[in-house]
C-alpha cells in the first residue's frame, strides 16, 4: 500500500474521501476552493489546544488565500468537558460569526474535538459541512470516520452521586472530507499513541467479517515498527485501519440494531470498556495510581480481554483467542488487568446503562473465532462476571 493514500467511504451522495499520509493537510485547498465557489465565505475551526499551532496556522493560511474568513474556538479536551455546556458555547461562538449553511466547520483535534465539532455541524442551522482533521491515532483510525458525533450526559444515581453517560447525545453526520496528516502525530504522547493502537487491535479482532482477514497478521508482522512509530509503518497502519472502518460504515451507516454483522461489531470491547472507563480511580498501571482514570483505548483493551474470557464461558471460545490478544496488548504496553474493580454486580449494572444495551438486558459483542465477532443480545450475567473476573487484579 502506497503512502499517501486515499480511502473513499462508499455512501452514495454522502460518500467522502479520507486523505492519509504525511503532509496531507494540503488536500484542504481544493475542497475549500470548491466550497468557496459554491458560496462559502467563513470557516469555523474548532481546535484542540494540544495540537502544535503550526497546523492551525496552515489551515488559516489556506482559508485566507481562498477568501474564507476564519474564526477559531479552542478546546482543551477531557471527557468532563465533552458536555452540553461546551456544545452550547461552541454554538454561541459559531452563531456570532455569521456562519451560513454553506460555510464549513473544520475540526482539528482528537476524538473529543471531532465529536463536539461534528455535533455542532450536525445541528447548527440543521446541518452545515464539516471537514474532520484528526490529530490522535485513535481519532484517525476510528472517531473521524463514519459520522458519529455528540457529547456525554451527566445524570444522578439514586444516592445523588453523579454518573457520566458517555456519548449519550448525538447524531450521525458524515463529514465532507477527512484529512489525516500523519505529521501531526509527532507531538502525541506515548499513552495516547497506545490508546489508538487499542482501536487498531480491535479492528484486527473483527476484520475477518469485513473482508480484511489479513489485518491482524499484518499488524503482528509489523509490530516492532508500529511500536517505534516509524512514519511509513504508521501511515500504512492508519490506511489499513481506515479502510476497515470505511468498509464497516459503508455496510451499515447508522448501526442498525437488527443487523448482526454490521457496525455494532465495532463495539467489541466497548460495552465492558464503558462500564469501567468512567470509574475515576482505575489506573492502567497497578504500581501507579496517579495514572487514573483510564483512557478510552485502555478501557477498550481491558474490555476486549473481558469479552474474550466471557466468550470462553458463554460458548467455549478457544482460550487461544484471548491469549493472543493479551500477548499483543502486553507488547504494546496496554493493560489486560486492572486493580480496584468494583463488584461484578456493580459493573454489570453499569453495563446496563451503556447506550448499546437494550431494555432490561445487556447486549455484547463476543468473538466466535480469531478475527471474527458476533452480537449476543441477552448476555448471561454469570458470563459477564467471568469476563470481569479475568481482568481483575
Ligand atoms: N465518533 C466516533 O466514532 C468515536 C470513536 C471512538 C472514540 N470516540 C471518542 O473519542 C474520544 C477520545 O479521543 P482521543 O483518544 O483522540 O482523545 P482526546 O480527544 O481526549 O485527545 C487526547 C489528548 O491528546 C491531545 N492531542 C490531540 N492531538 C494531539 C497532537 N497531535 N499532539 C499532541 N497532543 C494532542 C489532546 O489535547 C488531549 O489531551 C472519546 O471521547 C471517545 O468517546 C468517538
Amino acid at each position: 500500500m502506497s503512502s499517501p493514500s486515499t480511502v473513499h467511504v462508499q455512501l452514495g451522495d454522502r460518500g467522502y474521501d479520507i486523505a492519509i499520509g504525511p503532509g496531507s493537510l494540503k488536500h484542504l485547498h481544493p475542497t475549500l476552493t470548491s466550497m468557496h465557489q459554491s458560496g462559502a465565505r467563513n470557516a469555523f475551526v474548532v481546535v484542540d489546544s494540544g495540537v502544535p499551532t503550526r497546523f492551525l496556522e496552515a489551515i488559516e493560511r489556506t482559508c485566507e488565500a481562498i477568501g474564507l474568513k476564519v474564526s477559531t474556538a479552542t478546546i482543551t479536551p477531557t471527557e468532563s468537558i465533552k458536555t452540553i455546556e461546551t456544545y452550547q458555547d461552541l454554538l454561541t461562538q459559531i452563531a456570532s460569526t455569521g456562519h451560513s449553511r454553506v460555510d464549513p466547520v473544520i475540526a482539528l483535534g482528537g476524538g473529543i474535538v471531532g465529536d463536539l465539532a461534528g455535533f455542532v455541524a450536525a445541528s447548527y442551522r440543521r446541518g452545515v459541512p464539516i471537514i474532520q482533521c484528526p490529530t490522535t491515532l485513535l481519532s484517525m483510525v476510528d472517531a473521524s470516520v463514519g459520522g458519529k458525533t455528540g457529547f456525554n450526559l451527566q445524570i444522578s444515581n439514586a444516592d445523588g452521586s453523579p454518573k457520566l453517560l458517555k456519548n449519550l447525545v448525538g447524531a450521525f453526520w458524515q463529514p465532507d472530507l477527512v484529512i489525516t496528516d500523519i505529521d501531526v502525530l509527532d507531538s502525541l504522547e506515548a499513552r495516547y499513541r497506545r490508546s489508538g493502537l487499542a482501536e487498531c487491535i480491535k479492528h484486527g479482532c473483527i476484520a475477518h467479517g469485513f473482508n480484511h482477514p489479513e489485518l491482524m497478521d499484518w499488524m503482528i508482522a509489523n509490530l516492532d515498527q508500529i511500536i517505534a512509530f516509524e512514519p511509513q509503518a504508521i501511515s500504512e497502519l492508519v490506511s489499513r485501519n481506515v479502510a476497515l472502518k470505511a468498509s464497516v460504515v459503508a455496510a451499515d451507516e447508522r448501526e442498525d440494531t437488527s443487523m448482526q454483522g454490521g457496525r455494532m461489531l465495532l463495539n467489541f470491547g466497548h460495552t465492558f470498556g464503558h462500564a469501567i472507563e468512567t470509574i475515576a480511580h482505575l489506573s492502567p498501571n497497578k504500581d501507579d495510581p496517579s495514572l487514573a482514570p483510564l483512557h478510552h483505548g485502555e478501557a477498550v483493551a481491558l474490555g476486549m480481554v473481558a469479552a474474550c474470557r466471557a466468550a470462553e464461558s458463554a460458548h467455549n471460545l478457544s482460550p487461544t483467542v484471548g491469549d493472543e490478544l493479551v500477548s499483543l496488548l502486553d507488547r504494546v504496553a496496554l493493560p489486560s488487568r486492572v486493580p480496584g474493580l468494583p463488584s461484578n454486580d456493580d459493573l454489570i449494572e453499569r453495563m446496563g446503562h451503556d447506550k448499546k444495551a437494550t431494555a432490561g438486558s445487556v447486549r455484547v459483542i463476543y468473538p466466535i473465532q480469531r478475527g471474527k465477532c458476533e452480537v449476543f443480545a441477552d448476555a448471561d450475567p454469570s458470563h459477564l462476571a467471568a469476563g470481569f473476573d479475568a481482568i481483575r487484579c
